[in-house]
């Protein structure tokens, strides 16, 4: 049976108890409207933890003020439905109010520096810091060992994880891999935002980050890449804000480095935004 929390006060005493009783917490977080790529979290946290937390929570901090938090899809009973047939214990679901409360816009921050510079935080200022800022205070309210984060955003696991060292969380960060529709479209609560056509040409983001593999394994240069990535993005109709490759561990500019790198790509189709990325190991 799940149980649910709606408070942090609510939800404390619980915690408390699961620590007597030395069972390892392991945490989901999400802002609902949850898919099959977000229940593939709950597996993997599973595999590292006795319980497993999930929250659901529409951070208000990590949307710009043109973005879609008004709009942002909210689902709580398939939601919770969802949760519980994927063997989620715990689900906590805080109001504004328990995450800020002095208010969204006098929060103290956690700014994570320089990851946030970069891609998807050069397009979304501020973003990063609210992802930051309201991952530590939900790690505070459950205490988990262990986090579980999909690398289908890829930078917000690299902040993550960069937060939790700087800061000294002793909580173990868990990537999942990406779970992707069978046109190779990576899952995302905004695809619902798509018409038939454009998602069909969405499918594009994935069989151009293969082709970039692909490229960069048989030696060609990373500038030649990126440029063929963009072109064939537009060729499928869509609107490329990136097409690169980065070193893995930093999203540094990998230059003729041999270590890990990865593929990212944030293209606009229509008013709708979609971000997805490939490892490539060397
Ligand atoms: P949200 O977009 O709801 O995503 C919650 C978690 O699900 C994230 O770790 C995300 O990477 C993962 N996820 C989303 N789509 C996935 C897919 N197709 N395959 C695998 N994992 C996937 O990310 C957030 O919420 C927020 O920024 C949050 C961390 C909750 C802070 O507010």
């Amino acid at each position: 049976m799940m149980r649910t929390f709606v408070s942090a006060a609510q939800l404390r005493p619980q915690v408390v108890q699961w620590q007597r009783e030395g069972r390892r917490i392991g945490f989901v977080p999400t802002m609902g409207n949850l898919h099959a790529g977000h229940h593939s979290l709950l597996a993997i946290a599973r595999e590292h933890a006795d319980v497993v937390v999930a929250s659901v929570f529409v951070n208000p901090t990590q949307f710009g003020p043109n973005e879609d938090f008004a709009r942002y899809p909210r689902t709580p009973e398939a939601d919770a439905a969802g949760l519980a047939a994927h063997g989620c214990d715990a689900l906590f679901l805080p109001a504004v109010e328990d995450l800020y409360p002095y208010g969204a816009a006098n929060s103290v921050k956690v700014s994570v520096p320089e990851l946030p510079d970069l891609l998807e935080g050069a397009i979304r200022p501020g973003h990063f810091d609210g992802v930051a800022t309201v991952v530590a205070k939900l790690f505070n309210m459950v205490q988990p060992q262990v986090a579980v984060f999909g690398q289908k955003d890829y930078q917000q696991l690299l902040v993550i994880r960069r937060m939790v060292r700087d800061l000294g969380h002793p909580i173990a960060i868990v990537a999942a891999p990406i779970v992707r529709e069978a046109n190779g479209l990576a899952m995302s609560s905004r695809n619902q935002y798509l018409d038939a056509g454009q998602r069909a040409r969405a499918g594009a983001i994935h069989a151009t980050l293969l082709r970039m593999r692909a490229a960069l394994l048989r030696g060609e240069p990373v500038a030649t890449v990126e440029a063929d990535a963009r072109t064939e993005l537009m060729a499928a109709g869509l609107a490329p804000d990136y097409a690169v490759v980065r070193r893995a561990d930093d999203l540094g500019d990998p230059g003729e480095s041999k270590g890990e790198k990865v593929a990212l790509i944030a293209a606009r189709t229509g008013t709708t935004r979609l971000i997805d990325n490939l490892l490539i190991g060397t």
